[in-house]
């Protein structure tokens, strides 16, 4: 055997290598990372302007230009005011979820949305138009059949009527429970109402089957997905939690006085 088959030059080979691809694979995770952390944040935006109808043409300079009419605004969840002494800007409802002093444990018989927690503040966004509210835009999460399943939901002015409807992230069976991305089925949410009269019990579910001219109160109600009751039954849920009164409820309703 040569000189330059030995094992250990074989294993001296194997490691060099180790460490060149370790250190190649590191320090690209780490140059790159700023660049995913900028796309993701993008994205997000991308995703409410989208959910308000606010169109761009996919450059980052066009989104944040469009973005620029949009007022990112922390409220407190369970008073329903806005709070100014956090920046909206570096606050993470979802790290807030993890933290005892920032999230609130849900009683099992008001988490409808199976989320467990939610947080004390929420993110919410707010368009307007000369001096008017022509829009609110709310995230939302809800457990489907497989993921929790995270969006938006733009109400107009009203503060019922729904805008616009997202999912951006699910793990729910693409053309089964994953047809909640479908832009044909998000289509039938925009004019539906949430509320009979705002402070009251949300209205608006998903039904089996499709919403006819003879449905009863098809304000209120959205077609089902097809053999994905148990993801359109979820989105019913996370719709009835958010706007509830542990949700959004306390929000709108200072708004609707603010809008008098
Ligand atoms: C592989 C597989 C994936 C499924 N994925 C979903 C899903 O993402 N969402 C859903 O509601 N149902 C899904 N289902 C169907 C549910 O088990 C259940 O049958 C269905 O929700 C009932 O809806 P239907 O009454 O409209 O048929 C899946 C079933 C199978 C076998």
């Amino acid at each position: 055997m040569s000189n330059k088959d030995s094992i250990g030059r074989t294993i001296t080979v194997a490691l060099i290598l180790c460490i060149v691809c370790s250190v190649v694979v590191s320090t690209a995770a780490v140059l790159l990372r700023p660049m995913q952390i900028e796309n993701k944040e993008l994205d997000r935006k991308l995703n409410i302007l989208a959910v308000a109808d606010i169109q761009t043409d996919g450059s980052s300079a066009s989104i944040d230009a469009a973005f620029s009419q949009i007022q990112t605004r922390l409220v407190d969840l369970s008073t329903g005011q806005f709070v100014d002494d956090v920046d909206p800007d570096i606050f993470d409802a979802r790290k807030a979820v993890s933290e005892e002093g920032k999230s609130v444990e849900l009683d099992p018989l008001d988490d409808t949305a199976s989320i467990r927690r939610i947080p004390k503040l929420q993110k919410v966004y707010l368009i307007e138009q000369n001096g008017n509210l022509d829009k609110v835009i709310v995230p939302v999460s809800g457990y489907g059949l497989w993921s929790t399943m995270f969006g938006y939901i733009a109400l107009e002015g009203d503060l019922n009527t729904i805008a616009g409807l997202t999912f951006y992230e699910h793990a729910e069976t693409p053309g089964l429970g994953g047809e909640i991305s479908n832009p044909k089925w998000k289509a039938k949410w925009v004019g539906k109402q949430i509320y009979d009269q705002v402070g009251s019990t949300p209205e608006i579910e998903v039904i089996k089957g499709e919403v006819t001219s003879t449905t009863p109160n098809a304000q209120f109600k959205v077609d089902g997905l097809s053999g994905a009751t148990l993801t359109s039954n979820g989105v019913t849920n996370l719709m009835q939690f958010w706007f509830g009164d542990l949700g959004f409820a306390p929000m709108l309703s200072e708004l609707k006085k603010q809008e008098a």
